[in-house]
This record gives C-alpha cells, sequence and structure tokens, in this order.
C-alpha cells in the first residue's frame, strides 16, 4: 500500500513568524511577535523560525528582529532559527543568541536576483563568510532553495537546479536543505519526479520541503515527500505567508491543517492541535483578517454551531 510507507513522526517546522510576517502589509508591533513565538512554543512545535536578520530597506516587516530574538521565552527542547543572508545577518545572529540561522537563494536566475540583489554564483559564495564560520561556533545551519518547482519570472525550472544547489549547499555543511514552491505551483507527480532525483544525491533526511498553498496543492505535495522518506515538512500557522519578492506567492501550507491530517493518520508530530489552533486566531487578530487554514475555519465553524445548539437548547429550558 502506497501509504505503509509514512513516516511514524514528522518534524513540523514552523515559518509564520517569519515567511508570514514578512510579507503582511500591517507591520505587526514586535511585542505582538513575541506573543506569537511565545505562544507557538508551548504547543510543542520542535522548531520555530522567528525572524529574518536582513537589510530593513528590503523587509522592514522584520526589522526588529534582534528584539525579538532577545525578548522571547525560549523552551528547552525548541529550536529557534532566523533567515541570515550575509556576514552581517549572521553577526546580528550571533549578537542576540541565536543558536541556528537559515541561508537562502533560489534555483532560478532571476528570483534570486530579485530576493538578494545578486547572481546564485555570487549567493553562494557570500554564504563561505556564513556557513563556515556559523558551523565553527556550533551553530546550526539550514538552507533554503526556493523557485525549485517555478519561477515567476522564468516559468519551469530544471530539476538539476535544486539537485546542484543541494549537493553544493550540503558539501558547504549545512544539515539541511529545504525545497520551496514559493509560489505554490507544485503539484504532486512533478514532486515525485524532483525529489526522486535530487534524492539519488543527497540523502532523505537531510531535505525538507516548503509548500505554498497558492493553489491548494501543498497537503497533496507534502505526502509524496512524506512517501519519498523525508520527515521534516515547513508549515505556517493559519497558513500566514508569501514572498515580497516572488508576486502571486500566497500563504505556506497551514501548520493546523498538516498536524491535523497527520495526526489522524497515526503520524505522531508532537504538537497540540488545540494550542496551535489559538495560535492561528491569535496570528489572525495580530494581523487583522482571517487566514486561509481549512482546519482552522472548520473548527470555528464546529465552535460556532456547538454555541448556537447550546443557547438554543437554553432558551427552550428557560422558555
Ligand atoms: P543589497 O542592497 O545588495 O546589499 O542587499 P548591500 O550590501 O549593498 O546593503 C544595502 C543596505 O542594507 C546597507 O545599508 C547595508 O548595511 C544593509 P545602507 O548602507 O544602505 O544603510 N544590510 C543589512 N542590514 C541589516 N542586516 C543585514 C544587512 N545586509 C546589508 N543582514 C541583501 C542584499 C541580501 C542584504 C538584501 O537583498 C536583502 O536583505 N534581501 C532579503 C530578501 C528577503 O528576506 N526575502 C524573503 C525571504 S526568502 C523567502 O521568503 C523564500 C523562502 O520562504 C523559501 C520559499 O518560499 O521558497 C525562504
Ligand atoms: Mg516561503
Amino acid at each position: 500500500m502506497l501509504f505503509d510507507k509514512l513516516p511514524d513522526r514528522v518534524t513540523v517546522y514552523e515559518v509564520g513568524p517569519r515567511d508570514g510576517l514578512q510579507n503582511e502589509a500591517r507591520k505587526v508591533p514586535t511585542a505582538d511577535k513575541i506573543a506569537l513565538v511565545d505562544a507557538l512554543s508551548d504547543t510543542g512545535l520542535p522548531c520555530i523560525e522567528i525572524s529574518s536578520f536582513v537589510s530593513p530597506k528590503w523587509i522592514p516587516q522584520l526589522a526588529d528582529a534582534k528584539e525579538v530574538a532577545s525578548s522571547i521565552a525560549r523552551r528547552p527542547g525548541v529550536r529557534y532559527s532566523a533567515l541570515v543572508p550575509n556576514r552581517r545577518g549572521l553577526d546580528d545572529a550571533v549578537s542576540v543568541g541565536m543558536g541556528e540561522v537559515a541561508v537562502f537563494l533560489s534555483a532560478s536566475e532571476t528570483h534570486n536576483k530579485r530576493n538578494v540583489n545578486k547572481g546564485i554564483a555570487e549567493t553562494l559564495e557570500a554564504f563561505d563568510k556564513v556557513v563556515g564560520p556559523a558551523t565553527s561556533r556550533g551553530m546550526r545551519v539550514r538552507a533554503y532553495v526556493s523557485t525549485v518547482f517555478g519561477c515567476p519570472f522564468e516559468g519551469e525550472v530544471s530539476a538539476e537546479s535544486a539537485v546542484h544547489l543541494a549537493k553544493t549547499l550540503r558539501a558547504m555543511g549545512v544539515y539541511q536543505v529545504s525545497l520551496g514552491d514559493t509560489i505554490g505551483v507544485a503539484n504532486p507527480q512533478q514532486v515525485e519526479r524532483v525529489l526522486a532525483r535530487v534524492l539519488t544525491e543527497v540523502p532523505a533526511e537531510t531535505v525538507a520541503v516548503h509548500f505554498h498553498d497558492t493553489q491548494g496543492t501543498a497537503l497533496a505535495n507534502c505526502m509524496v515527500a512524506l512517501t519519498l522518506g523525508i520527515t521534516t515538512i515547513d508549515a505556517a500557522v493559519g497558513g500566514l505567508g508569501g514572498c515580497p519578492y516572488a508576486p502571486g506567492a500566497a500563504g505556506n501550507l497551514a501548520t493546523e491543517d498538516a498536524v491535523s491530517m497527520l495526526h489522524s493518520m497515526g503520524v505522531d508530530t508532537g504538537v497540540d492541535l488545540e494550542k496551535l489552533v489559538d495560535c492561528s486566531r491569535l496570528a489572525s487578530s495580530l494581523i487583522g483578517r482571517d487566514l486561509p487554514s481549512k482546519y482552522l475555519k472548520a473548527h470555528l465553524g464546529k465552535q460556532a454551531r456547538e454555541r448556537r445548539q447550546k443557547e438554543r437548547a437554553e432558551g427552550a429550558g428557560g422558555g
């Protein structure tokens, strides 16, 4: 049976406070970001990406990364991470006690230039000043490869680009490469094809997947990755997310959608779904709009129905 190959446990890598809030028109106050990270820390999530140490001119929404990193209540057993594009970002991350950072680049040249103002080769060169120095300090370094399954500027992207970058990044010393469907155009068949190729060159335990849910395929794509031996999936609470330098990029796979599906199949995540839903409601109130998570909508709908039933029953009893 196809799904006999599912892992017993999946690591859910929460990227909402970073990937989510970087794309919001409304700037979320620092104290609210801290409250969101602290609430997420209490759900059992093992990894939380809290912000980015990038240029505030490029991502003004996350200009308070240092304050956030300095003020969150770090919970033992939870790994906190942040994006860094260069040595300046790494130095800032070190100054506020980050134990894990993530470098990022794209599988397509044009998106890479739009996102970090450099070509792919030059970006890899700049990583030399980040990955080695970080790992020699005992930090863990993750890497993202964006636009693996499609680029907003170039369209289709060759799987060979992801293969080459995954191998190069692993050789540099990153512990995991997260393959990103930045604009949410991947389908399960393509995911199988690309991952099968990548996994001939790097082991599955060093690969994660990062699906945006623009066209509703993120969960299906995750299922394919899990059956191929991948055990880390990125997700954002409530389905927050998007890349400001990728037109059309919508939110990430919603964390609670993934966790609820995995739990219903007997796959453990260590995450308390009720607490996660509370985080989603908090995120929604902080950004002032409804979030796309399906599980959240179903959960809120069920609660409203139960409330109405109770009110009717009380009304009938009292009348
Ligand atoms: P640049 O303009 O080429 O760099 O930007 P620069 O070295 O000329 O510096 C420009 C200014 O930024 C200078 O300040 C620097 O000091 C400052 P000025 O002298 O003009 O006042 N600066 C910094 N400030 C704070 N922290 C730093 C830093 N570095 C330089 N680390 C740069 C190059 C890489 C800095 C810029 O392009 C940048 O910050 N880009 C970030 C883009 C970004 O964060 N995009 C979203 C994340 S990627 C994503 O969402 C995809 C992902 O989710 C996966 C997926 O979905 O596929 C990960
Ligand atoms: Mg993303």
